[in-house]
């Protein structure tokens, strides 16, 4: 009380703390007490039902783990269901189950490992974890991990698309391959060197970062340029520019751009809309469609699984950037 953070890390108490650990065989020296800091952190804040709820931030998971707890059942009538009903425990376990493991694998000192805070406590984040809950079975842990979050980083490459007041249209792709390319930065120079070696073929039937696989057309041979998927393009109408489009997005820049044109051209899509609208991607091998969540309805995708269609959701398809 009377000296401060020193009436405990340093002097007697510390003289007091390292012999105890001595005696006891433990590793505590006088320079780790001496060393140790508190740090002031952020609260946690969120909010329940109209409450705000103030609660301890990392490096303790609990107050990201309570408000995601109570995001979690926010949407369901427990107070109907009443205190400690079979309804109201299922719910509550099943919430329990999906917000430990996510803190067995997002959480963590933040002064060492970037904590998701932010994403984890969303309402949408919750809907999306309860979305394999099952009123009529307990749902096994051993199906349950982490939850998907959207990564910090999308698939770069980068694409413009740009019209001047003349009407010259100019339609750009460039890439690094792999986020961060090499993630070798030069020295000095400010950018960046690329890992485009991957786009070629490194022997038949081996994929690259995106899956694709090639043979002697792509192989790697001196001064030979890798196979590219980039779709830099414009579209012209009696001989007027109509469109401007291209995306990164590896092997599905191809198809996003396809099918962003088709969505105008076929659907009579809005720019916007045709971007926006949820895409799907086969490569030939693997042999799966590759879908945007909710890209099909249920309906469809149950025909398509009928033939024979082996249908997988993924992340983000392509990011399309274009001018109609
Ligand atoms: O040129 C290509 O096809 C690849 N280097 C593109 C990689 C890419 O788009 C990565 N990010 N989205």
């Amino acid at each position: 009380r009377d000296k401060g953070r020193d009436g405990f890390y340093a002097g007697t108490v510390a003289d007091l703390i390292v012999s105890e650990m001595q005696s006891g065989g433990g590793l505590i020296s006088k320079k780790d007490l001496s060393d140790y800091q508190a740090i002031w952190r952020e609260a946690i804040t969120g909010n329940y039902k109209g409450y705000k709820i103030i609660t301890m931030p990392p490096p303790s998971s609990g107050g990201i783990a309570l408000v995601q707890l109570l995001k979690t059942i926010e949407p369901y009538p427990i107070k109907r269901w009443g205190f400690n009903s079979d309804s109201t425990v299922q719910l509550m376990v099943e919430a329990e189950r999906r917000v430990y493991a996510d803190r067995a694998a997002y959480l963590g000192d933040p002064d060492f490992f970037k904590v998701p805070q932010k994403q984890l406590m969303t309402a949408s984040y919750s809907l999306a974890r309860m979305k394999n809950f099952n009123w009529n079975q307990a749902t096994a842990s051993s199906l349950i991990n982490e939850g998907n979050l959207a990564p910090k980083e999308s698939e770069q490459t980068t694409h413009f698309s740009i019209v001047d007041r003349q009407g010259n249209a100019v339609s750009i792709t460039t890439t690094l391959n792999g986020s961060y390319g090499s993630k070798v930065v030069v020295k000095g120079a400010g950018f960046l060197l690329n890992n485009e070696m991957d786009d070629f073929s490194v022997k038949p039937g081996t994929p690259n970062m995106y899956g694709l696989v090639g043979g002697e057309a792509n192989s790697i041979a001196p001064g030979k340029r890798m196979l590219s998927s980039m779709t830099p393009t414009i579209v012209e109408k009696n001989g007027k520019l109509f469109m401007v489009v291209g995306t990164p997005g590896g092997s599905t820049i191809i198809t996003s751009v396809f099918q962003t044109i088709v969505n105008v051209v076929d659907f009579d899509k809005s720019m916007q809309a045709a971007v926006n609208a949820k895409k799907f991607h086969h490569q030939w091998l693997p042999d799966e469609v590759f879908t945007e969540k909710g890209a099909l309805d249920s309906l469809t995708k149950i025909r398509l699984e009928a033939k024979g269609y082996k249908i997988n959701e993924r992340g983000p398809i392509g990011r399309v950037d274009a001018i109609l």
